[in-house]
């Protein structure tokens, strides 16, 4: 047919490329949901989750592993925003620190409304597919931010978190962490502490994901076996492949197998090839493995990107997702597995999820407070203690009480907000950070007089400066960092307290 000569090339470069076209072809049709993405915590990094920043961007954002272009490219469909608050805001303000990140997901959807669509279930999963937008659900990373209270947990459930990662690099008061298994934190509750068997029990009430990353093997034991409904590692690889204690070991994949449950992959080349180098192919070596030892319906994508310092060769960003399913249909996958690891399997979880919920007998909801049904909490200390300055007893507030927590609050007329602070992250040499306030309404910074440019300092000893310019104009404040040209935002880490003057 000398009239279709002009097809010849376009068919050689189609037969190049037959796997991806493949992958295209289904991706458009099941796109991707994946497990676990830090953007947030970079928006928080970067901007102080000021959005409105021109360099915030979204569509041209660069240096991240996520902007628009860069989700469009990758047909990503579906994504839990990672809502992540450090371990050493654990007993301090990581309730305040959640509930910021979970607001910046919230103004992230509103801000980019073509983009992304807020939404809390799969069946608002499938209406983003159907109007072409990236499903945007909030995973909470880490237990600590509960702060032992079932009613935060409810409180979270209710601002949209779908799912809560059990621990981070840490224990809670009631689950072990995977340093456990490593010797690097001491084993405290043997997987989950009867308080944090209420936990899981509340969240298959709620009808929240239980997402064991993070979590000892002890913990995802007891949690397997424990829960009602099927859970997911929402960014994990598989231990057989590289004997990280953050993977997954194969008799823990038997009972993901057992339970319906899902392993979400992680990207991060040292839990990859166990090194600080991995290639595209060694991922498809941990999803081969899950698949054959668990099945492919445990089988899912959690890339951590914008979580980790290193990804592999040929997954530099999340536009690279086509090229991974490429390489998964080169293996012999089917159709039908590789459309369950892209959304299926998610989707088929949650809706099990929203199905236990659904059967919960009706009961009133447990007590609000539960710290007394934990074990009396020793609150470890943070790996490199930042102690804060302590202000004179005879001042009556206690601003870094020791224990983390403020126990008492004596009678006698309220302090307005009484802070004192040190600046994250903290690696930052003292003399390249300035600190700032920030206007509610309008985040426009505001910067403090007397405390930019101090010479090295462990912490900030100037609450007396920094603070009243604050409170007055009610203003929120962070630390500016610009080494390099470069601003990096921290957060102050503040204290409130009200107590007498
Ligand atoms: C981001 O930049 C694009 C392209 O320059 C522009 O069209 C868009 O309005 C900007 N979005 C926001 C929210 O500022
Ligand atoms: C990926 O890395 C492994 C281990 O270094 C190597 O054997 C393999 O050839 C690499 N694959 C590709 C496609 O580069
Ligand atoms: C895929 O299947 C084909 C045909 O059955 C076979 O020749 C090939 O070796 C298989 N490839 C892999 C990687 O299993």
């Amino acid at each position: 047919m000398w009239t279709r000569w002009w097809l010849w090339p376009l068919v050689a470069v189609c037969t190049a490329d037959f796997f991806r076209d493949e992958a295209e072809r289904i991706m458009r049709d099941s796109p991707v949901i994946d497990g676990h993405n830090d953007l947030p915590w970079q928006l928080l990094s970067m901007f102080n989750n000021r959005l409105q920043d021109t360099r915030a961007n979204l569509t041209t954002l660069a240096n991240t592993h996520t902007n628009i272009p860069k989700l469009r490219a990758g047909f990503v469909g579906g994504q839990f925003w990672s809502v992540y608050t450090p371990c050493d805001t654990q007993n301090q303000d990581a309730v305040r620190r959640t509930l910021e990140q979970i607001d910046v997901v919230h103004r992230m959807c509103q801000m980019y409304p073509e983009t992304f669509l807020y939404v809390t279930s799969s069946a608002g999963i499938r209406q983003a597919f159907q109007e072409g937008k990236v499903a945007s659900l909030i995973g909470v990373e880490g237990g600590h931010s509960i702060d032992s209270s079932l009613g935060v947990l409810r409180a979270l459930y209710q601002l949209g978190m779908r799912y809560l990662t059990l621990t981070h690099n840490c224990n809670t008061p009631w689950a072990d962490n995977w340093l456990v298994d490593t010797g690097d934190s001491k084993p405290q509750s043997q997987g989950l502490s009867p308080f944090g068997q209420r936990v899981v029990k509340e969240l298959n009430r709620l009808g929240v994901l239980i997402d064991l990353a993070h979590v000892s093997v002890a913990t995802m034991k007891a949690t397997l076996q424990l829960s009602r409904a099927p859970v997911i590692f929402s960014h994990s690889s598989a231990y057989s492949v590289c004997a990280s204690r953050r993977n997954v070991p194969d008799d823990v994949l038997r009972l993901v197998k057992q339970t319906d449950s899902l392993v979400m992959v992680n990207f991060y080349n040292n839990y990859i090839s166990c090194t600080n180098k991995a290639n595209l192919s060694q991922v498809a070596d941990h999803l081969d493995h899950i698949k054959e030892v668990a099945g492919a319906r445990a089988v899912g994508f959690g890339g951590d990107f914008d979580g980790v310092p290193r990804v592999p060769e040929g997954l530099e960003d999340v536009s690279k997702y086509p090229d991974l399913i490429a390489e998964l249909l080169r293996r012999n996958w089917t159709e039908a597995e590789v459309k369950g690891a892209l959304a299926n399997n998610l989707l088929r979880v949650f809706e099990a999820v929203e199905q236990v919920r659904m059967g919960w007998p009706p009961e009133p909801p447990p007590p609000t407070t539960s710290r007394q049904a934990a074990p009396p909490v020793s609150v470890p200390r943070p790996a490199t203690p930042r102690r804060l300055p302590r202000r004179s007893p005879s001042r009556g507030t206690s601003w870094a009480a020791p224990a983390g927590r403020i126990t008492a609050t004596p009678p006698g007329p309220p302090a307005s907000i009484a802070s004192g602070g040190s600046c994250w992250p903290p690696s930052l040499p003292w003399s390249s950070v300035s600190v700032s306030c920030e206007s509610w309404e309008t985040r426009a910074p505001f910067r403090a007089p007397g405390v930019q440019g101090r010479p090295a300092h462990p912490g900030l000893r100037t609450p007396g400066t920094l603070l009243p310019a604050c409170k007055d104009q009610h203003l929120l404040s962070g630390c500016l960092a610009s080494p390099g040209g470069q601003d990096t935002w921290g957060q102050l880490r503040t204290h409130t307290h009200t107590g007498p003057q």
